[in-house]
Parts: C-alpha cells; sequence; structure tokens
C-alpha cells in the first residue's frame, strides 16, 4: 500500500485546456500547457494519494503514481470527473473552453462568400458541478487566471463556483507555458501570498497543503 502523508486518499485533478472541434480540423481552445495541473498530480501522488488526472490535450508525460484520463471536450473532461467521484478532493487545473459550437463533419471550405457564423453554446462549468454535486469531495480547488484584479475576481469566483480554495495566477506576464508560476491561495480565512517560484514547487506546497487540510 502507498505511503505518505496523503495516502488512502483519493484526489480528483483535471489538467491542460480543452478542444471544442468546429470541423475536422479546426477547434476553439485556451491556452494551456498543463504543466501546472500535471505538476500538482504528481506531487499528490508523491505523497501517497491515488490521483486521477482527467487531461485534455496536451503533449505531457503521466506523473509516475498517477492515472490518467484523456479527453477531448469539456463535455467529456465533465462526465470524467464526474465518473471519478467519489474523491477527498477535486484540484481543478484545466482551462476548459467556455463555449463550444456545432461542429460540422466536413471541412468549412473558404467559397468566397465570407467567413462562416460560428454559434457558440456555453460549456458546464465543471469546478461548479463538482462543487454542486451531491457527492461533493470535502475540499474543492479552483484556479483563477487573471490579467487585472486578480484577489477580487478570485474571491468572487470562490463564492459562485462553491469552491472552498482558489488559486490565483497572474497570467499578465510570462506564466502560459513558462516554469514559474506566482500564485495567491484565496480560502474561507482569507489571502495567502506566495513568492513566485517553479510551478513543481508551487505544486509541492499545495500537495502538502491539501494534505493539512485532509
Ligand atoms: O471561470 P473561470 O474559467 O475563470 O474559472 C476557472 C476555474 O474554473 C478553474 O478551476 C477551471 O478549471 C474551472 N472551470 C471548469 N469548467 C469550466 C470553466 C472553468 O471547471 N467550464
Amino acid at each position: 500500500p502507498a505511503q505518505g502523508r496523503l495516502a488512502g486518499r483519493h484526489i480528483l485533478v483535471t489538467a491542460g485546456p480543452t478542444h471544442e472541434p468546429i470541423d475536422p480540423v479546426r477547434y476553439i481552445a485556451n491556452r494551456s500547457s498543463g504543466k501546472q495541473g500535471f505538476a500538482i498530480a504528481g506531487a499528490l501522488a508523491a505523497l501517497g494519494a491515488r490521483v486521477t488526472l482527467v487531461a485534455g490535450p496536451v503533449a505531457l508525460a503521466t506523473p509516475p503514481g498517477v492515472t490518467r484520463v484523456d479527453v477531448e471536450t469539456a463535455r467529456e473532461m465533465a462526465a470524467a470527473a464526474a465518473a471519478a467521484l467519489p474523491a477527498d478532493a477535486a484540484v481543478m487545473v484545466a482551462a476548459v473552453a467556455d463555449w463550444r459550437t456545432e461542429a460540422t463533419g466536413q471541412k468549412i471550405k473558404k467559397d468566397g462568400k465570407g467567413p462562416p457564423m460560428l454559434t457558440l453554446t456555453e460549456n458546464p462549468d465543471i469546478l461548479a458541478t463538482i462543487a454542486g454535486d451531491a457527492r461533493r469531495p470535502p475540499l474543492v480547488i479552483g484556479f483563477a487566471a487573471e490579467t487585472g484584479d486578480m484577489i477580487e475576481h478570485a474571491i468572487a469566483k470562490r463564492a459562485r463556483k462553491g469552491a472552498d480554495w482558489i488559486v490565483a495566477n497572474d497570467v499578465s506576464g510570462d506564466v502560459m507555458g513558462g516554469d514559474d508560476n506566482s500564485v495567491h491561495i484565496v480560502t474561507a480565512q482569507g489571502v495567502e501570498h506566495w513568492d513566485r517560484m517553479p510551478k513543481d514547487q508551487v505544486a509541492a506546497r499545495l500537495a502538502e497543503r491539501i494534505a493539512d487540510a485532509l
């Protein structure tokens, strides 16, 4: 059996972007390397947790000891996350596309009649759904990538989505795809400011913080 502070715990992590197909060759997506989410999954597993990592399309190796479920769209991610319950904690790091469109089976051609109109439909909010589930994990953590008024937005997001913690990160610099991150942890107790550090270290500290809370 696994050893460590999180031995016997099951933790759900979502990571990466989702891709919403427009046609067989095009899609709508958010910018996300998946690095921070994969690092968190690995750090939780290193503390002995059983980790289910629901991953959107990314080019990353599965961290040791992590069970990975690959998905493409937000709706697939929502289904895989729900199927992973029950869990002791959920860490929703994925950059889920907010909208999808009705994909066509054939490639849309440039026909000289101008660009096609895309009708967008809102995707399910996976974090809010998990936070409101009858089998809600005791600890639900969301992320907030913001470019301004970060803390205010994170506090509002925490309430709106029913999360216990929001990890706010400022993505106005070179955080996207980079190896460092600068985060602030928003909880019911207040806001903790963490120094800028490598994403692996953010992950290790967050995993310890989760172990403290469970
Ligand atoms: O609303 P916003 O996208 O800024 O919220 C970010 C948080 O919500 C992240 O934890 C993200 O994983 C989660 N989220 C989600 N499903 C969505 C949109 C966001 O789980 N459709």
